[in-house]
Order: C-alpha cells, then sequence, then structure tokens
C-alpha cells in the first residue's frame, strides 16, 4: 500500500465555460515530458530519447476590450497586465512575475507579429505538471498559449511554427536549451531528438513501464546546463569521452526499445545516470530516490531533465510497481505513473 497520494497535480485544467457570459476563448494543452536517455549531453549535439507523458499544461486565450495583454498563472498566483512594455502586477511579486511572464509575454508578441496586428488579450495558464522539476513544464505552458491564441486570433499555426515560437520562448527561460523540450511539448510521442539533425519519432511498440519519484526540489535548468558548461571546459579530454558514451547509449537504447529488451534499457540508464553524476547534475535527493528505487528492483533509475533535485525515472516491471513506489515515497519522494501519450500541443475547447 502507498502511503499518501500518488498524484502530483499542482491545477486543474481551465474550463471554458467558467466566464460562460463573455466570449468563450479557447483552451489549448502541451504535455509534459521524461527524457529517457541524453540529457545535457543533447545541448553538445548528442541525441537523446523522450518522451511525452499524460501531464498536460493549459493556456486560455480570451479576447480583451482594450490593448492590453494580461497574464495569470494559476499554479504560482502572479497575475498582471503589459502594456507597452510596462508591467503592471495584480498578484504576486513584481520581480519574480515579470520574469516569469516573460517567455509567456514573447510567445503572445510572436503570435500577434504573425496576426499583422495588436490586440488586448487574456491569457490563463494552469498545469497539472510540477514546475521546475524537469517534466518540462516551461516548454508545454509556451506551446500551449502559442496555440490558443493562435487559434483564437485565426491565425494558422504549423506545428512546426509552435515548436519554434516555443523554442524562443525556452531560450528566455533556460539560456542554451537544446529544444528537446519544445519538440516533446508540441509533436508529442516518443522522439529521437538531436540539434542538427532535429527529431525524428520513434515507433516503441513495447510497453515502458515508468515510476517517475518527484524529489519534491525546485531547481534551475538554466544553472545546472552552466554547471555542466563549466566542468566540460576545465575537463574538455574527459568530458569528451563522456559524450561519445552518452551518444552509444542512446544508440543502443534505440536497438533494445525495438527489441523490447527492458533489462538492457535498464542497464543503460544506470550507465546514463553515472555519467550524469560525474557531470555533477545529481545531488543527494536524487540518489536517495534512485538508489532507493534500485534496491527495490527497478530494472534502472536514473535522474531525468536537467538535474539538481526535480525528478528522478525507474523503470520497472509490472510487478513491482508499487514497491518501487513505497521505496521512492520512503525515501522522501512523491511518486507517479507516467503513461507516454502520442498527443502533442491540441485544442481542447474553442
Ligand atoms: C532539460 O529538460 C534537458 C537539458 O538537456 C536541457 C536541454 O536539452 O535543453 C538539461
Amino acid at each position: 500500500m502507498l502511503l499518501a497520494t500518488t498524484q502530483v497535480s499542482l491545477g486543474t485544467p481551465p474550463s471554458a465555460s467558467q466566464n460562460s457570459d463573455v466570449y468563450m476563448g479557447v483552451i489549448a494543452s502541451a504535455p509534459a515530458k521524461v527524457i529517457l536517455l541524453g540529457e545535457h549531453f543533447v545541448v553538445y549535439g548528442e541525441p537523446a530519447i523522450v518522451l511525452a507523458i499524460d501531464k498536460r499544461a493549459y493556456a486560455k486565450a480570451e479576447l480583451r476590450q482594450d490593448k492590453r495583454l494580461y497574464l495569470r498563472s494559476a499554479n504560482l498566483n502572479f497575475s498582471g497586465y503589459f502594456e507597452n512594455g510596462i508591467f503592471e502586477i495584480e498578484k504576486g511579486d513584481i520581480k519574480e512575475a515579470k520574469l516569469k511572464f516573460a517567455p509567456l509575454k514573447l510567445v503572445v508578441e510572436k503570435v500577434l507579429e504573425i496576426y499583422g496586428d495588436n490586440v488586448g488579450l487574456d491569457v490563463e495558464v494552469n498545469s497539472t505538471v510540477p514546475v521546475a522539476a524537469g517534466l518540462g513544464s516551461s516548454a508545454a505552458v509556451a506551446a500551449a498559449v502559442a496555440a490558443s491564441v493562435g487559434t483564437l486570433l485565426n491565425v494558422k499555426l504549423p506545428k512546426e511554427t509552435i515548436f519554434h515560437i516555443s523554442y524562443e520562448a525556452e531560450k528566455i527561460v533556460h539560456g542554451t536549451p537544446s529544444g528537446v523540450d519544445p519538440a516533446i511539448s508540441t509533436f508529442g510521442g516518443t522522439l529521437l531528438f538531436q540539434m542538427d539533425t532535429g527529431f525524428k519519432p520513434l515507433d516503441v511498440k513495447t510497453d515502458v513501464p515508468l515510476v517517475i519519484g518527484y524529489t519534491g526540489v525546485r531547481r534551475s535548468t538554466r544553472v545546472q546546463i552552466a554547471k555542466v558548461q563549466k566542468v566540460k571546459n576545465k575537463y574538455p579530454r574527459v568530458v569528451e569521452p563522456m559524450m561519445k558514451t552518452a551518444r552509444e547509449i542512446v544508440l543502443m537504447a534505440i536497438d533494445a526499445l525495438k527489441e523490447g529488451d527492458l533489462e538492457k534499457l535498464g542497464d543503460l540508464m544506470n550507465i546514463n545516470h553515472a555519467l550524469l553524476c560525474g557531470l555533477g547534475v545529481s545531488d543527494e535527493s536524487l540518489e536517495s530516490l534512485i538508489n532507493a528505487a534500485r534496491k527495490a528492483s527497478a530494472l534502472g533509475a536514473k535522474l531525468t531533465g536537467a538535474g539538481g533535485g526535480g525528478c528522478m525515472i525507474a523503470l520497472v516491471q509490472n510487478e513491482r510497481i508499487e514497491q518501487v513506489q513505497e521505496a521512492i515515497q520512503r525515501s522522501g519522494g512523491t511518486p507517479f505513473m507516467a503513461k507516454k501519450t502520442n498527443e502533442g500541443v491540441k485544442i481542447e475547447e474553442s
């Protein structure tokens, strides 16, 4: 038996009918992700395998009578108005809110650029994805905002455009991201992602049962990326072979996924985690959950995303899932199951 709830839910999807006396607005959603293998190395051109999961971020866009942009985040409890570059706070700390809203403002501006006119908008975001946890919440929110505003204004936004807009927003948040997060939030499914060659959907027939363990420690992807950059600059001859090994791991994992060889996949996850430890992006909270999962018979366990806290994943045979979840919980983490989803960004209600 689990000791407490296995759900990590920081919000509920908004409903378009909440304000049914005014224009209904458009609600869009986009999925969070787990990186199965290859995070950080992907920033330097190596491949990564990433899965969209059934936790989604939602954005609701409505027209305003004036020309202001009103942004509200239900999860962060921030809201405020942008007008002519000036930000006026409604709720929350002005500095923090302005910083958090900057990528969303950019997304809206990019869509308005394509629309060709400046209109006032209310945009509300709400996410069932834990924030700053390595599950790609910022990219999912950005993709959902682009889709909701685009559809509201009747702007044709192909998924490629939503990806590019969300990637621009991610650069504001994370500095030099690879683009893996906006790609998966936009397109969904299971992707082999590489910066120079783009991404390729992977046809994964086998079930990949993953338990996610949330450490509860929030961290900044930007800081973790900078940490790796520092190690790489200081020890290039050490890190270069690690990059090659990371690439081999991903290539072998593609075969393991094709063959349904979960044991091999688990081993590769463990080796990948050792490399990430070497880069300095694991921490005590992650190590504790990863060790607990392995002791409870997970086939493999590693951090997922940027590390430094956030989430870990464990590959687990179906009959061991409860055991691994309990072990994660006893070690102070919040376990939950992730189901992969093929659904990328989509319109929920319009
Ligand atoms: C973040 O989800 C994954 C990193 O590899 C950064 C990136 O690829 O943008 C750490």
